[in-house]
């Protein structure tokens, strides 16, 4: 019913040169193999979206281009910042939003978040809008009102009339890059908390349709086990994309699983 979807976020890593080698390397990689029912998409650094997108196009590869981040308006004295528009002009169609490293290191908040994802989705780029709790609020046993509560503030009037067209990350932030991958279960835990709040409040059926990821630490050695959740619906991919064959291998071994 949902297709899978396995998005990489590179992070602040790779140059332009690198960026196109890497998505050459992923066009090899997963061209002619069969991934049916994953949608694969790569997020690399701003700089870098036109060459990838230009590998993208010229080797016809199987993955869908996403930017890490946007401003909601459309142009103007907004210095650093980049509009939805010029994401469309070099074919990005997916843009992360809400990562726990731009809340954390670049005070953006849920008011923030909910204005870059109706931005993205009246250019029709899909946002992958991501939640999670910090370690103290896991231990203190209060991850998910946590996570129900980002996601609300997160969609606040948006129109989910497509649910194919937004996805959430769920990425539990003392598990990114720190190679502690919570449990299957943990994901499965927050995912469905997420799938009931949506469900709350756009209705049962809008839920089911929108995809719900997971992040932090997740690996080719880890990602059947999660998307084996009921709700469960992939992963946003931090460290492992930096590689063809370990982002590559994740997108089969997820495939697998169908
Ligand atoms: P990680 O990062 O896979 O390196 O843990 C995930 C993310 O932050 O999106």
């Amino acid at each position: 019913m949902r297709n899978l979807m396995i998005a990489g976020n590179w992070k602040m890593n790779k140059t332009y040169e690198e960026g196109v080698v890497l998505a050459q390397g992923l066009a090899d990689a997963l061209t002619g193999k069969e991934f049916k029912g994953v949608d694969v998409v790569v997020c690399p650094p701003t700089v870098d979206l036109k060459g990838v997108s230009e590998v993208i196009d010229q080797a016809q590869a199987p993955f869908a281009l996403g930017a890490q981040n946007v401003y909601w308006e459309e142009s103007g004295a907004f210095t650093g910042e980049t509009a939805p528009s010029m994401l469309t002009a070099v074919n990005a169609t997916y843009c992360i939003i809400g990562h726990s490293e731009r809340r954390g290191y670049f005070g953006e908040t849920d008011e923030d978040i909910n204005k870059k994802a109706k931005a993205l989705m009246a250019h029709d780029i899909v946002p992958i809008s991501c939640c999670g709790e910090p370690l103290e609020v896991r231990e203190a046993g209060k991850h998910v009102e946590f996570v129900v509560d980002q996601i609300k503030k997160d969609t606040e009037g948006l129109d989910l009339s497509d649910p194919s067209k937004y996805v959430i990350a769920y990425e539990p932030i003392w598990a990114i890059g720190t190679g502690k991958t919570a449990t299957a279960d943990d994901a499965q835990e927050v995912c469905c908390a997420i799938r009931e709040t949506l469900a709350e409040i756009f209705g049962k059926e809008t839920a089911d349709k929108v995809r719900v990821l997971y992040g932090g630490s997740a690996k080719p050695g880890n990602i059947a086990e999660l998307v084996a959740k009921p709700d469960v619906d992939g992963a946003l991919v931090g460290g492992a994309s930096l590689k063809a064959d370990s982002f590559s291998e994740m997108v089969l071994n997820a495939a697998a699983t169908l």
